[in-house]
C-alpha cells in the first residue's frame, strides 16, 4: 500500500484537486484507494459531490469505527472525509489528549492492506495534522503553482520535512506544477528552475484549466465532469507516473 501526501504550506496551489483527481484517476484504473481529507474546510468531500455526517474526527476519537465512517465515493474510491471536526482533533493532540504526532498513524493502524494506494489532502499552513500525516506517509506529492512565492514556498516545506526525516521515513517523490499557462514567461522559467531543483521528481505540469474547478464546483472529479478536457488530459499522465512508479 503507497501512502501519498499531497502538501505544501502555501494555499490555493491546487493541493485538494490534485488529491481528488488523482485519486479518482488511480480508482479508474483499477486499483483500490482511500481519500483521506485531514482539511478543517472539509472540500475533499464537496468535490466528490459528498458530504457524509461523519469521518476522519470521529474515526480519530474513536467515535465511529474505521467502516462506519469511510463512505464508498466511486467504484474503488472510498473516502475519509475532513471538516470542522478537525479542529478540536487539533486541539486534543496539542493538549496531549491523544497520541501526538503518531495519532492519525494509530488511528489509521488497521486499514493497513486494504487499500493499493491512500492519498491525504491536507490544509495549507504547518499544523499539528500536518505533522500527523507526514508521520503516517512515505511520500509526498507537492503541487507549485508557478508562481516565485510558491517556489520560495516549497524550500520552506523542505526544510520542515527534513525535520519530520529526522525521525522517520518520508521522502518527496513528486513536485508538480499547476496552473501552468504557456502565454506566461514567468510561468515557463519557474519550471526550468524547478526542473533543475528537483530532477527526477518533477512530474509533467498540469495546466490552467477552468474546467478542473467547474468540476469541482459540480461535485465531481474531472474524468467524469469533463473527460476530454485538458485537465483531464493532464491528470491521467500524472496517474501513469505514479501508476508506473510502483
Ligand atoms: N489547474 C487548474 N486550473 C484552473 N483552476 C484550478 C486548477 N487547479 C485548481 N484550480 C482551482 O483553484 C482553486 C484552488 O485549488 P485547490 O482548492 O485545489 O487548492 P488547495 O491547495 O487545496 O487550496 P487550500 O490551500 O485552500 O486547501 C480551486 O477553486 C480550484 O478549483
Ligand atoms: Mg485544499
Amino acid at each position: 500500500m503507497r501512502k501519498i501526501a499531497v502538501s505544501l504550506t502555501k494555499g490555493g496551489v491546487g493541493k485538494t484537486t490534485t488529491a481528488v483527481n488523482l485519486a479518482a484517476g488511480l480508482a479508474l484504473a483499477g486499483f483500490r484507494v482511500l481519500l483521506i481529507d485531514t482539511d478543517t474546510q472539509g472540500q475533499a468531500g464537496f468535490m466528490l459531490g459528498l458530504q457524509p455526517e461523519g469521518g476522519l474526527a470521529e474515526l480519530v476519537t474513536g467515535a465511529l469505527e474505521p467502516e462506519e465512517a469511510i463512505v464508498e465515493a466511486r467504484q474503488g474510491l472510498w473516502l475519509l472525509a475532513g471538516g470542522v471536526g478537525l479542529a478540536g482533533v487539533k486541539k486534543m493532540i496539542a493538549s496531549n489528549e491523544l497520541e501526538g504526532e503518531q495519532t492519525l498513524t494509530k488511528a489509521l493502524a488497521t486499514l493497513d492492506e486494504k487499500y493499493d494506494y491512500v492519498i491525504l489532502d491536507t490544509s495549507p499552513g504547518w499544523d499539528t495534522m500536518t505533522i500527523n500525516v507526514l508521520f503516517y506517509a512515505d511520500e509526498v506529492l507537492v503541487p507549485v503553482s508557478l508562481e516565485i512565492l510558491t517556489i520560495k514556498g516549497l524550500a520552506e516545506f523542505n526544510k520542515r520535512l527534513d525535520a519530520i526525516k529526522r525521525h522517520k521515513a518520508i521522502s518527496l517523490t513528486y513536485v508538480l506544477p499547476t496552473f501552468m499557462d504557456r502565454r506566461v514567461r514567468k510561468s515557463a522559467e519557474i519550471l526550468e528552475q524547478l526542473q533543475s531543483y528537483y530532477p527526477g521528481r518533477l512530474c509533467p505540469p498540469i495546466r490552467y484549466n477552468v474546467r478542473l474547478s467547474e468540476a469541482a464546483g459540480y461535485g465531481e472529479p474531472i474524468f467524469e465532469f469533463a473527460p476530454n478536457s485538458p485537465g483531464a488530459e493532464d491528470y491521467k499522465i500524472l496517474t501513469e507516473r505514479i501508476m508506473n512508479e510502483e
